[in-house]
């Protein structure tokens, strides 16, 4: 990333993020609110580890010189397999310098340029989720709204909010069930039985995403329900310490699905050699959180479209590394465990 935006983003996130030159949980452990891993940090460091095990295969003798990172997801066309997670809670995590409307705007604006799609959070407080309506407006195709798993009438507000704008896409975080800083301000959110889920995503009446899922049975559970994706994440380490990384977890979750709707996965991801183990791993598409946080809080939608498209060339590198011509090439022969 562009030195300036980085030492912006330093000065803007003091005290909440560190900017390390890798941005891998150990120097924000602990740190909910905040940019870090809850606990010892170790779920959020294992998703750093758990991609660093896996290596690429090197194959330089084929006719690839010009791979396709086109993908069509949840009917809309992308340019890359890279989309970015939500993550919300500006001046409760990042910094007091922007406001949630400034930031998810440079977010989703960015994802927009660089032509794929960005997620905006739910929260703490209000402002988190009316900055989301506020930025969908403007970016209709290209922002994926992730609610948090509220008690029912909250929900239900939530929802209507998002068919009132015509959205025709809605995550919903269940992992947030775990989260401390919704806690600590009197908002607990609490797990949720498969058929509360069921009836959630039919009254949606929209695409609905599940995310946070870490175990093949929960998988299932979500494709029973309804879900039209799930996002592989354990919320980048903050609602659980000691959950396995998401790369370790990720082929058990896609045999289990078996091909019956797109598997997201996040956590840890960093680079396009990162993209191209999970997309080997059996993962549709992945998502990517603090390093686009930094971006934008550093230098608005024009770092965050060019941080997205700095991963695109970094896969597009591997796959002619490896002799895979478009996404639909890659697989598991590419890596080794
Ligand atoms: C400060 C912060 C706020 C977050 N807020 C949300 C949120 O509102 N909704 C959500 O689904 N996930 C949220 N997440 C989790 C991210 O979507 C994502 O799962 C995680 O950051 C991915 O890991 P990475 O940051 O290592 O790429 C948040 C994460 C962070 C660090």
């Amino acid at each position: 990333m562009d030195k300036q935006v980085l030492t912006t983003a330093r000065e803007r996130m003091h005290g909440f993020c560190r900017v390390c030159p890798v941005c891998d949980g150990r120097a924000c452990r602990g740190e909910v609110p905040g940019m870090g891993g809850t606990g010892t940090g170790s779920a959020f460091m294992e998703n750093l580890q758990a991609l660093g095990r896996i290596k690429i295969n090197m194959r330089t003798i084929h006719s690839v010189h010009a791979p396709d990172t086109g993908i069509k997801l949840l009917n809309r066309s992308l340019n890359m397999p890279i989309l970015i997670s939500p993550l919300g809670g500006v001046h409760y995590n990042m910094t007091r310098d922007l406001n949630e409307k400034e930031y998810i705007a440079a977010m989703v604006g960015g994802a927009a340029h660089a032509g794929t799609l960005g997620g905006t959070g739910d929260g703490e407080v209000p402002e988190i989720f009316e900055a989301a309506i506020d930025t969908l407006k403007s970016y209709p195709s290209r922002g994926i709204p992730f609610i948090k798993p509220w008690e029912d009438a909250q929900l239900s507000q939530r929802i209507a909010q998002l068919q009132s704008i015509g959205s025709e896409i809605c995550g919903m975080d269940i992992d947030a069930a775990g989260l401390i800083t919704l806690k600590e301000l009197g908002q607990p959110v609490y797990p949720k039985t498969p058929t509360e889920i069921r009836k959630i995503i039919s009254r949606s009446k929209m695409q609905f995403i599940l995310k946070g899922i870490m175990t093949p049975d929960e998988a299932r559970i979500a494709v029973d329900a309804g879900a039209s994706a799930i996002v592989v994440s354990n919320h980048g380490g903050r609602v659980l310490d000691h959950t396995p990384g998401t790369a370790e977890v990720l082929p058990g979750i896609v045999e289990a699905v078996n091909s019956s709707i797109p598997v997201l996965v996040d956590g840890g991801i960093r680079s396009g050699a990162d993209v191209f183990k999970m997309l080997a791993l059996g993962a549709t598409a992945v998502m990517i959180g603090r390093p686009m946080a930094i971006a934008a809080i550093g230098g608005g939608a024009e770092a965050v479209s060019t941080k997205l498209r700095a991963l695109q060339a970094e896969l597009e590198q591997v796959m002619i590394m490896t002799g895979a011509s478009d996404l639909s090439s890659i697989n598991p022969a590419h890596i080794r465990m």
